[in-house]
């Protein structure tokens, strides 16, 4: 896939998010945006969403760079695959509280989950590139673990008796959904 460095901005208000994206997108500098109000998060699909983000950003960004969207969220079997693009608000400030909750008395298949994430990147000149990624796993019974964030200390990833929280920061550098995604979307740079 040849070394593809780029010079990015983030389309998001979270700096640890663009650190994240940054060490996932090797060669690449990126910078959170700064200012300005964003839009409400309406779309219906994580790409909507991601994509909301990335123009909010390109509208604002006057330097020669890509300005790039995320969406993330969780899917749970028993929830009929929500929360989905919902899992922000679902959470709310507990999100391993509402979830475990919501999952009371459900064993097995029920508590299979996956975690989406979806990038968009636009260039300059208006191209779009988009990069999906999942990790699947299980819905754990208590909270274990303390890195990460959101759904982390209660998801278990397949084949996998340790949390996200519990496996850490530099084993989802590599795994996570927004891991994948990045690989994705640099597979679709290197392609065009
Ligand atoms: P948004 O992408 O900012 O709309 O947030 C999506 C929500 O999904 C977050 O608030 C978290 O609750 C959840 N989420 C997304 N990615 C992760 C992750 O890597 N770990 C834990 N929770 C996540």
């Amino acid at each position: 896939m040849g070394a593809i460095a780029l010079n990015a901005v983030f389309a998001s208000r979270n700096p640890d998010k663009a650190r994240e994206l940054e060490q996932l997108l090797p060669g690449w500098q990126v910078e959170p945006l700064t200012g300005g109000t964003f839009p409400p998060e309406t779309g219906t699909s994580y790409y909507e969403n991601a994509r909301g983000k990335a123009l909010y950003g390109r509208s604002l960004e006057k330097r020669p760079l890509w300005v790039i969207g995320e969406d993330s969220g969780i899917e749970v079997a028993a929830l009929d695959w929500g929360p989905g693009v919902f899992s922000a608000r679902f959470g709310g400030d507990d999100p391993v509280g509402r979830m475990l909750a919501a999952l009371t008395g459900i064993e097995g298949e029920g508590r299979r989950a996956r975690y989406i994430s979806e990038l968009v990147a636009i260039s300059p000149e208006r191209e779009e590139l988009r990069g999906s990624g999942a990790l699947l796993g299980r819905i754990g019974h208590e909270p274990r673990g303390s890195e990460g964030f959101g759904y982390d200390p209660i998801f278990l990833p397949e084949d996998e008796e340790r949390t996200v929280a519990e496996l850490g920061n530099v084993w989802k550098r590599s795994n996570s959904h927004r891991a994948r995604a990045a690989r994705a979307l640099l597979e679709a740079l290197a392609a065009r």
